[in-house]
């Protein structure tokens, strides 16, 4: 059974694809030990207390510096003793040692097509706002592991999704949500849950 903590700072749109996979048997061999937000009012907290899934706030805001957040943030993880760690629009940058401790045990959502709109300042709605200005018309989402750098991570699965002609912002957003990441997310965890991906020199193998 992996056992995964999903980590989130908004909405909860993904943690909530992934616990609606794992209700309908497309997530398998996977529980949700924890889900953690960096900010209180997250509607993702809701959606896990919904569901009976234990939810917990540790805010940066709550501490005098990042180092310590850091270091009880990454204390207050560890004891959940999880295998994977999922971030689902987790906008809080990770720790160091964090980074290194779960070495592609870490897998990141990211709603455009890496390498295009992504690395620092690249988040939510803003990467959308950029690839409407740059007038792309083919954007998607990312899934892949975390390594230190920004969205540089070895890659798991994409999927493309079409731009419209009069899109705001928001309804391509939407359109990326529904389209790409509320699919590609679960099924990054159930083939990681089941054994099926491996890295090898900063390139996923995906096994049949
Ligand atoms: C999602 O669109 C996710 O791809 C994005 O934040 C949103 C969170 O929505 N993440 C990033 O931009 C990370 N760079 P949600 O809280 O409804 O899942």
């Amino acid at each position: 059974m992996l056992k995964i903590a999903v980590l989130v700072s908004g909405g909860g749109t993904n943690l909530q694809a992934i616990i609606d996979a794992m209700e309908n048997g497309t997530i398998t061999n996977t529980e949700i030990s924890v889900v953690i937000s960096n900010n209180a009012n997250a509607y993702a907290l809701e959606r896990a207390a919904k569901h009976g899934i234990e939810a917990l706030c540790i805010s940066p805001k709550q501490y005098e510096n990042r180092e310590h957040f850091n270091k009880d943030f990454l204390e207050k993880l560890n004891s959940y003793q999880v295998d994977l760690v999922v971030l689902a629009g987790f906008l809080v940058v990770l720790p160091e040692m964090m980074i290194k401790q779960y070495e592609n045990r870490i897998i990141n959502i990211h709603p455009s097509l890496i390498p295009s709109f992504c690395g620092k300042g690249f988040y939510g709605l803003k990467v959308h706002e950029e690839a409407l200005r740059r007038g792309v018309k083919v954007t998607g989402a990312t899934v892949h592991f975390v390594d230190a750098g920004t969205d540089t991570g070895p890659i798991i699965l994409q999927k493309a999704v079409e731009v419209k002609q009069g899109d705001t912002p928001e309804v391509l957003q939407r359109r990326v949500m529904e389209e790409a990441e509320w699919k590609i997310m679960p099924e990054a965890i159930n083939l990681i849950a089941n054994g099926r991906i491996s890295v090898t020199d900063g390139q996923v193998t995906i096994k049949d």
